[in-house]
């Protein structure tokens, strides 16, 4: 059987928005509480006051970022 696939979809303006079954730690291993069986969104920003969950303030920050695939290596 295939594992299953983990989505990280870089989202205009936006979030990473997670979708698969993940586990989220911090830096000392501990787990974060993720809801089972629904996408995540990710503080791509840098302005969301409940890291690393994007709460939106990317809208009021003006976080423009609108970044495809082909634009960048890692
Ligand atoms: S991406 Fe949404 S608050 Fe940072």
């Amino acid at each position: 059987m295939d594992e299953p696939i983990v989505e990280i979809k870089v989202r205009d303006h936006g979030p990473y928005k997670v979708t698969g079954p993940v586990r989220l730690v911090d830096a000392d291993g501990g787990v974060f509480e993720v809801p089972e069986g629904r996408a995540i969104a990710l503080c791509r920003c840098g302005h969301s006051r409940t890291k690393p969950f994007c709460d939106a303030s990317h809208k009021a920050a003006g976080f423009d970022d609108c970044v495809r695939a082909g634009d960048r290596r890692p």
